[in-house]
Order: structure tokens, then C-alpha cells, then sequence
């Protein structure tokens, strides 16, 4: 059997790029950078690119380039007592899923709602009591009920990306993100003059341009520099290592890691423009300070936007188009999780594509029904901190241990590497990941683990932290060498790479 492969560099490019371009650079990139220092923030930021994020984008496209596996494989095939590594990433994907569609069928309703600013004046109100319906406390035995208005678009946003998947690589993912991923650009682009050229967007854009230098002095400036770019990057969730494994073997992998790197940071920056231009036009409007008015994730798309919206001219146009934005940079970045998944499990159980599709998006679409209740924002907010801040770091030092220190695999990594790409890897490449890379991400697990081990995390009870949280948490690498105890069904095909046709232009 031979293995699915990109059509074109192009495409393989255009796939990395979605999924590294999703919810993190349009909305949480913005809040991190002015929170962190603003224009001084560039600092840190450029630096964790330049020692962290190419770097360790580039390992893990050679990773999967030159091991040819989902990631459970990969990593069996660089030690076969590293598979956990694999599922362990693999569980960590599916979890990022499950809540990842929930947020993208909000969107979807919002697309709706800007069309005739249903959100009203108060959108705060509108969109936690009448449109989530949120319950009034979190708690683990109690969820209430399904909310139809947000289970319903959930289905058609599973629907898209499984349909995507079973179609395959080249016919499937490759073939929707070569189109979403430049219209997402062009209609972004749009977004982002429309806001620049508000009254008062130059305000906004002062206060997110505005350097801190002292902030330089504070670790936890470090630590955000960082964490954006493991998040924004799609990094130590198996992500780049599956869409690697479908390159063909002469291709070269270290510009492709540039490319993609450089490609996310401009969308990011681009998005920081809009996001605190509109901010500037708001605060101008209504007098609040841009301080005030500066939120990240859920508060900034769903409350703070909506009222801006509100204010503009042609606000329908505007509203919806924001919304379109992101939702394509949400859906082709759930599309290449959604893959991480299908590929392991198609492999370790040797079924079908289509099969996989079928039972594994069974699972993530009963388990992200459970978000549609109305205690589901909670349980939203609670898994997604554990897992951003515990499990994805933790699990990318391991990787990063294992394989360059461990396993010492680095230096036929670096050859293999350097054998098809014009940019070569040297010292440089051995440092930044083999020292910084797993010194820095102990030192920023260390610290958040410090600050948040002593308080509950948010106001929740402590029952339901402890279990959707640090349990969850806990719960994950158990489960995961579990699952790598299982015998490969086709062991076989497990130990052999099966070479690739350099068919490709
Ligand atoms: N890189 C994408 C984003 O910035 O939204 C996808 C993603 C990766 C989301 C990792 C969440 C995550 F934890």
C-alpha cells in the first residue's frame, strides 16, 4: 500500500500555514502582545521565533518527512518505547478539538447574527444568557441541558471537516486549504484597512505599538513570548509531523519551516493592526480608555467586536466579514487536528480513511456536545487552560528530550535535512532545540506551575478544577502509553517506511 501524498509544495505549505493561522494569531496574539509590553514585546517575540519557532518547526517537518508516520509512529519508528509520546499528542489534539468546533459553531451563529445585529446593545448579556444560555455555576455532576441554537451549527462544523478528511490529502486538505487559506488573507486584509481607516484607529494603534522597555526585565513577558509562538506555531501536538509524513522524500523541509514561521507571524502582526485599530475607533467613540476596552479570546471576538461592530457604518458587512475571517482560520486549523487523529488511529488499527473518519469523529463530535450545554463555557475555560498551559508543554520537552538526547537522532536528522534544503542546519539548529528550546520550556512549565498550583484557577469549585483540569491533565500521558501498549494490528507496516514518489513540483 502506498501512502498518501501533497499534490504540490504549494499545497503542503498552504495546509501548515492553515493550521498554524487560527484562533491564536486573530485573537489571542493581539491581547498577549499589548499585555506584555506592546512594541517592546517584538523582543522577546522575534527571539522565541528565532530560537524556538523555526527551529522546532523544521525538526518536526524533517521528523515526519523522514519517518513517514502519524505521530504515534513516527516516534515508534525514532524508538519504539517512544510511541506514548505520539498518543499523548494524539489525546492532546482531540481534546483541543472537541472545544476548538464549539468555538467555531459560535462563529458560524455569529455570521448569522451580524446580518441583522441581533446581538443588540448590551453584548455581554447576549451572548452568555440569551445566546449560551450559561448556567449560573459550574459543577461537575451537573451540566443542564443541550442548547439546540449551539449543538446544531457544532454538527455542520463537524460535518465540514470530516467530510474534508475522508476526502483525503491531496483531494481533501490540500485541495480546501490552497483556496481558504488566500481568501482568508484577502478577506482579512480587507478587514484590516477597513479598520485602520477609522476615526481614531492611529490611537489604537499607539497603544499597541507603544513600548514598555521594562517590561523586557519581566520573565513572565519571556514566558508569553513563548508560549505564543508553541501555540501559534501548531507545534508538539503531532500537527506538523503528520502533514510532514505526506511530503515526498526529496523535498526540501528547512525554507518550508521559514516560509511557514514568517507566514503566521505577518498574519499575526496584521492581526494585532485591526484588532487595536477597531479598539482605537471604539475607545474614541465612547470614551472608555483602550485599556479597558482591550480584551483577548471569547471577550474580545464575542462581546468587545460586536460592539464595535455595532458603531460602524454597513456594521452587517463589516460583522460578517470579521466572523468569515474566523471561522477559516478556525476551520482549517481543526481540519489538521482532526488529521493528527485520523492518521494515528488508521495506522495503529490499520482501518481505512474513510472508517477512521467515521468512528473517530464519531467520538469528538459526542464529546464536544458536552461544551453545548449549559454549563459547557465553563467546562471550555477550565480545559482550556489546563491543556495550554499543562500538557502541550510538558509533552513537547519529552519530545525534544527524547529525540535529541535520549535517542540522539539529531545529527542524521540534521543531514537528512540538509541534504534536500538550499538553507542548511548547523550548530545553531543543535543549540537553540537540543539547550534553549528544552531549558526555556521547563522554565515557563515551572513558573506556571508554581503560580497556579497554590489557587484555584478561576472561580470555580474546586471539585470541578480538580477533575476537568488537573485530572484531566494527569490523566492524559496514563492513557496515552496505555494506548501505545496496544500492538500495532499491521506490524509490519509499522516497522517499514514505505519510500515516497518524488513526483512532486
Ligand atoms: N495554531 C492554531 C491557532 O493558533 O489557533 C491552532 C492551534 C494550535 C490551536 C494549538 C490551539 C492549540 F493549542
Amino acid at each position: 500500500m502506498s501512502r498518501e501524498q501533497w499534490g504540490t509544495r504549494w499545497g503542503f505549505i498552504m495546509a501548515a500555514v492553515g493550521s498554524a493561522i487560527g484562533l491564536g494569531n486573530i485573537w489571542r496574539f493581539p491581547y498577549v502582545a499589548y499585555k506584555n509590553g506592546g512594541g517592546a514585546f517584538m523582543i522577546p517575540y522575534l527571539f522565541a521565533i528565532l530560537t524556538t519557532g523555526i527551529s522546532f518547526v523544521a525538526f518536526e517537518f524533517i521528523l515526519g518527512k523522514k519517518y513517514r508516520g502519524s505521530a504515534p509512529l513516527t516516534y515508534f519508528r525514532v524508538n519504539e518505547k517512544m510511541e506514548f509520546v505520539g498518543w499523548w499528542q494524539f489525546l492532546i489534539s482531540f481534546i483541543i478539538m472537541t472545544y476548538y468546533a464549539i468555538i467555531l459553531a459560535w462563529t458560524l451563529n455569529y455570521i448569522g447574527f451580524s446580518l441583522n445585529l441581533a446581538w443588540g446593545e448590551d453584548t455581554n448579556a447576549f451572548f452568555f444568557n440569551s445566546f449560551l444560555k450559561v448556567s449560573s455555576g459550574a459543577s461537575v455532576s451537573n451540566f443542564g441541558n443541550i442548547v439546540w441554537q449551539v449543538l446544531i451549527p457544532l454538527l455542520v462544523v463537524w460535518l465540514t471537516t470530516l467530510s474534508v478528511v475522508y476526502k483525503g490529502v491531496k483531494k481533501g486538505i490540500e485541495a480546501v486549504n490552497k483556496f481558504a487559506l488566500p481568501t482568508l488573507v484577502i478577506l482579512f486584509i480587507i478587514f484590516v484597512i477597513r479598520a485602520v481607516t477609522l476615526p481614531g484607529a492611529t490611537s489604537g494603534l499607539n497603544a499597541f505599538f507603544e513600548p514598555s522597555w521594562s517590561s523586557l526585565g519581566k520573565p513572565s513577558v519571556w514566558i508569553s513570548a513563548y508560549s505564543q509562538i508553541f501555540y501559534s506555531l501548531s507545534l508538539a501536538m503531532g500537527i506538523m509531523i503528520t502533514y510532514s509524513s505526506y511530503l515526498p522524500p526529496k523535498m526540501d523541509t528547512t525554507n518550508n519551516a521559514f516560509i511557514t514561521a514568517f507566514s503566521n507571524s505577518g498574519f499575526e502582526l496584521l492581526s494585532g493592526i485591526g484588532i487595536f485599530a477597531a479598539l482605537g475607533f471604539m475607545a474614541a467613540k465612547s470614551g472608555i480608555a483602550i485599556g479597558d476596552l482591550a480584551s483577548g479570546g471569547i471577550g474580545l471576538a464575542f462581546v468587545v467586536l460586536p460592539q464595535i461592530i455595532n458603531q460602524l457604518p454597513l456594521p452587517q458587512l463589516f460583522g460578517s466579514l470579521f466572523f468569515l475571517c474566523l471561522l477559516i482560520a478556525g476551520i482549517t486549523s481543526l481540519i489538521s487536528l482532526m488529521e493528527v487523529c485520523i492518521s494515528a488511529a488508521s495506522e495503529k488499527f490499520d482501518w481505512s480513511r474513510q472508517r477512521t473518519v467515521v468512528i473517530v469523529g464519531s467520538l469528538t463530535t459526542l464529546m464536544s456536545a458536552l461544551y453545548t450545554t449549559n454549563g459547557g463555557m465553563y467546562l471550555l475555560d477550565v480545559v482550556d487552560n489546563f491543556i495550554n498551559n499543562f500538557a502541550i508543554l510538558p509533552g513537547a520537552v519529552v519530545e525534544i528530550v527524547l529525540i535529541y538526547w535520549v535517542y540522539k537522532k539529531f545529527q542524521e536528522l540534521r543531514d537528512e535535512a540538509n541534504k534536500y534544503s538550499q538553507i542548511k542546519l548547523g550548530t545553531y539548529w543543535n543549540l537553540t532545540l537540543g539547550i534553549i528550546t528544552p531549558l526555556v520550556l521547563a522554565i515557563i512549565l515551572a513558573s506556571s506551575l508554581i503560580a497556579n498550583i497554590k489557587t484555584t484557577y478561576g472561580d470555580y469549585p474546586q471539585s470541578f478544577v480538580a477533575v476537568f483540569g488537573w485530572g484531566m491533565v494527569i490523566l492524559l500521558p496514563i492513557l496515552a502509553f496505555l494506548i501505545s501498549k496496544i500492538p500495532w494490528k499491521n506490524p509490519e507496516m509499522a516497522k517499514q517506511i514505505i519510500e515516497g514518489e518524488d513526483d512532486l513540483g
